[in-house]
């Protein structure tokens, strides 16, 4: 995967840039933020809305063979004592003896407090899981985790979905949504926090299969980053060593991007086996085989696993797409999103608040919104209002000038090349639709014509 030289950004660009636009806030910030906890902004929630649409169209609606699911966060408490969690989710804690503050003993470099050098204590399991109490009474009886994966709410489901869609093996269960974990060490931004989101599937296949759809899994999802505009020499694959899979997995590879602080996990894709489905079978009494109609036999499926968060992703995406080009004496500042991605897909600016301008701009501006995200702004000179565009990776803008009165045409701007093409107003959301889908901006519509800047606005 790397043969090019991989880029990085500046992480503080990025953070300061999510302030600054509204992309990212931290949690409760006015009264002085919670440790690890973030809000998404205006800006944010567009993009995490479209990354988790993308996510979904890949993997659910463009296939035959994955279903959704949305399952609650607070489960029965007996599912984290099949899965695992309850005895092995935890990682090794150690304390400070001078300065108390708390590590993850596997993270350190030595053996001393990374803060003060004071002495650790010996390391003891830490359980990363939240728990709270279901209904009014607080007691050991109630108490009920946040689902540190959104992976067991497929695996209970199991035969609930089979019997309600007659599907066949090889068939997969896909779900986005909240997961918690009350990690010891977070930090690096939206890298690592304690409340998140994932985007899970669950591949039943026949055992013996396991393999094959392992290694397809594995290409779909590392293309789909690629196809989001992931930069290849940005992504690799690592395998995990037998000592580091969980303990579910038989085999697993990470999708590793090449973060600001480093290469680090995107996504896992891991072979489960039929871990998870004996488990529950054998907690709950319940059936959870297959019938194999060819053999004619019960079959505990194997499950491969792709499991992304949305978080990473989005960071990913971000740092991968910022860019800074020299612009006469500044800097133009500009996120190179894939359209798909983009919060805002079109930009609507009257060169003037003159009122015939405003009239028709206003007017497409309530055209285009039937079909996308767009934004209306008619605030300060048309070159800082593309600039301000350029930022949070707006795709188009489509400018109405005085000529727009007379020849009922208006122009389009591509935010990466700077190139404009002025197209009549009939043909303009035709024209977005497939600018939107990629297709070369120097394609024209009837009546359209063409030019190139000459220099930068
Ligand atoms: N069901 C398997 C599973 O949960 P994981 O590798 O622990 O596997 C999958 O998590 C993905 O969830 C990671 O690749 C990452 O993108 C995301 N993730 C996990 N912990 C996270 C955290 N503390 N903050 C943000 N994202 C996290």
């Amino acid at each position: 995967m790397t043969e090019e030289t991989p880029t990085k950004v500046d992480m503080e660009k990025i953070v300061s840039l999510c302030r600054r636009r509204g992309f990212i806030f931290p949690s409760s910030e006015i009264y002085g933020g919670l440790s690890s906890c973030w809000d998404y902004g205006p800006l944010g929630v567009e993009l995490k809305r479209n990354i988790k649409e993308a996510w979904w169209r890949a993997v659910v609606q463009e296939r035959d063979d994955v279903v959704g699911l949305d399952t609650s966060i607070l489960m029965h408490p007996q599912t984290w004592v099949a899965s695992g969690h309850l005895e092995g989710f935890a990682d090794p804690l150690v304390e400070c003896k001078g300065c108390h503050l708390r590590w993850r003993s596997d993270e350190l470099e030595g053996d001393k407090c990374p803060s003060c050098g004071g002495e650790l204590t010996e390391p003891r399991k830490f359980n990363l899981m939240f728990k709270t109490f279901m209904g009014p009474v607080e007691e050991e009886a109630s108490v009920v985790y946040l689902r540190p994966e959104t992976a067991q709410g497929m695996f209970v489901n199991f035969q609930n979905v089979l019997n309600t869609t007659r599907k066949r093996l090889p068939f997969g269960i896909a779900q986005i949504g909240k997961a918690f974990r009350n990690e010891i060490t977070t930090g690096n931004f939206i890298f690592r926090s304690r409340e998140f989101e994932q985007m899970e599937i669950e591949f039943f296949v026949k055992p013996g299969t396991d393999g094959e759809w392992f290694n397809y899994w594995l290409e779909e999802r590392l293309n789909w980053y690629v196809k989001l505009g992931i930069k290849k020499e940005n992504l690799r694959l690592r395998e995990h060593a037998k000592g580091e899979l969980a303990h579910y997995a038989r085999a697993c590879y990470d999708i590793d991007y090449l973060f600001p602080m480093g290469w680090a996990e995107l996504e896992g894709i891991a072979n489960r086996g039929d871990f998870d489905l004996v488990q529950h079978a054998s907690f709950s009494g319940k059936d959870l085989s297959y019938f194999d109609e060819e053999a004619k036999e019960h079959i505990i499926p194997y499950v491969i696993e792709p499991s992304a968060g949305v978080d990473r992703p989005f960071l990913a995406f971000l740092c991968d797409a910022y860019a800074e080009e020299p612009d006469k004496d500044e800097i133009r500042v500009l996120l190179h999103l894939h359209p798909a991605l983009a919060p805002i897909k079109v930009a609507v600016l009257p060169l003037s608040r003159r009122e015939q301008l405003v009239a028709v701009a206003k007017e497409i501006y309530a055209d285009l919104r039937q079909h996308w995200m767009v934004s209306y702004d008619d605030a300060q000179s048309i070159g800082r209002r593309y600039r301000r565009q350029d930022e949070i990776g707006t795709p188009f803008c489509v400018t109405i000038d005085f000529q727009s009165l007379e020849d009922n045409q208006v122009t389009i701007r591509d935010r990466d090349s700077m190139n404009q093409i002025r197209v009549p107003i009939a043909e303009l959301q035709k024209t977005l639709v497939a600018k939107l889908e990629g297709e070369d901006l120097f394609v024209l519509p009837p009546g359209g014509m063409i030019w190139k800047e000459e220099s930068k606005e």
